[in-house]
C-alpha cells in the first residue's frame, strides 16, 4: 500500500508536491472514482489515472540525490561502506551516471536505464555541470580565465569551460568560485585548480543540465517526472 501522491510521483507524473495539488483539484481516479483525499493508499491492483490517462509504473526509474560528502558513488564497497544506493529506498539494480568523489557533495543522477546514462556519459554529449568550489587561497583573474580557456591535465587539454568568482575571502585567504564543465574526466574540477597552484577545500556539483538541487535537503532525493526524463533523452540524443 502506498499514497497516491507518492505513486504518481514515483510514475514520474509530476513531483510530489503537484502530485498533490492533482489530487486535490481532481484530476485523479482511482479506478472508477475520483479521489481528492491526500492520505488515500492504493495497492498494485488499483488502476490510477490521471485526466483519464491510466498511469504505469515504469520499469527504468531515474532518481536525483543530493549526495552528502564522505558516500562512495558506487554500486558495491568491498570494504562494505555505504553508498549511494543505500540511500535510495528500491529493490531495482540502480547505478550511478558518472561520478563524484567520496569527499564530493552534490546533484548525482541514479537510475537503471543504461543506454541513457551511457550517451549522457559519453564525451562527445557536452552536459554542463556547475561545481561549486571553496579553494585554499586567493585565485587571480587570470586564474579563471586559464580555467576558461582549456588547461592540459594528463597530455589533454581541458575542454572551455566556464567560471566566475562569487567570493574572495582575504581575511581567511579562501576563494570560492562556480565552475562549469562539460566533461567528466577523473577529479576533474580537483586537477583544474591544482594545475593553477591551489587546492580544492570543498567541492559541492550543484547543477547538472536543467537540473539543480531545489527542494533537496543534503541526502535527500526525488524520482525524475517523465517531462525531466524527455528533456534528458533530448540532450543524450543531440548530435
Ligand atoms: N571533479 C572532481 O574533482 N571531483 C568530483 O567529484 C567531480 C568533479
Amino acid at each position: 500500500m502506498e499514497r497516491l501522491q507518492k505513486y504518481l510521483s514515483s510514475c514520474g507524473v509530476a513531483s510530489r508536491r503537484k502530485s498533490e495539488e492533482l489530487i486535490i483539484n481532481g484530476h485523479v481516479k482511482v479506478n472508477n472514482e475520483i479521489i481528492n483525499e491526500l492520505g488515500y493508499k492504493v495497492n498494485e491492483k488499483d488502476k490510477v489515472y490521471v485526466d483519464d490517462v491510466l498511469i504505469k509504473r515504469s520499469d527504468k526509474l531515474y532518481f536525483l540525490l543530493y549526495k552528502p560528502e564522505k558516500i562512495i558513488c558506487s554500486v558495491k564497497d568491498e570494504k562494505g561502506r555505504m553508498t549511494v544506493i543505500d540511500l535510495i529506498d528500491t529493490e531495482e539494480k540502480i547505478f550511478p551516471v558518472g561520478r563524484l568523489d567520496y569527499d564530493t557533495s552534490g546533484l548525482l543522477l541514479l537510475t537503471n536505464d543504461g543506454e541513457l546514462s551511457n550517451k549522457l556519459s559519453h564525451p562527445s554529449h557536452h552536459v554542463e555541470k556547475t561545481y561549486s568550489v571553496k579553494i585554499d587561497g586567493i585565485v587571480s583573474i587570470n586564474d579563471i580565465r586559464k580555467l576558461e580557456s582549456g588547461i592540459i591535465l594528463d597530455g589533454i587539454k581541458t575542454k572551455k569551460a566556464h567560471a566566475k568568482i562569487i567570493k574572495t575571502d582575504k581575511k581567511n585567504n579562501k576563494t570560492y568560485i562556480e565552475l562549469t564543465i562539460t566533461e567528466g574526466r577523473n577529479h576533474q574540477v580537483k586537477k583544474m585548480i591544482e594545475s593553477i597552484n591551489h587546492k580544492v577545500l570543498k567541492l559541492k556539483r550543484i547543477s547538472y543540465s536543467f537540473l539543480n538541487l531545489k527542494g533537496l535537503s543534503i541526502g535527500e532525493y526525488r524520482t525524475l517526472t517523465i517531462k525531466e526524463v524527455k528533456q534528458l533523452y533530448n540532450i543524450a540524443n543531440k548530435k
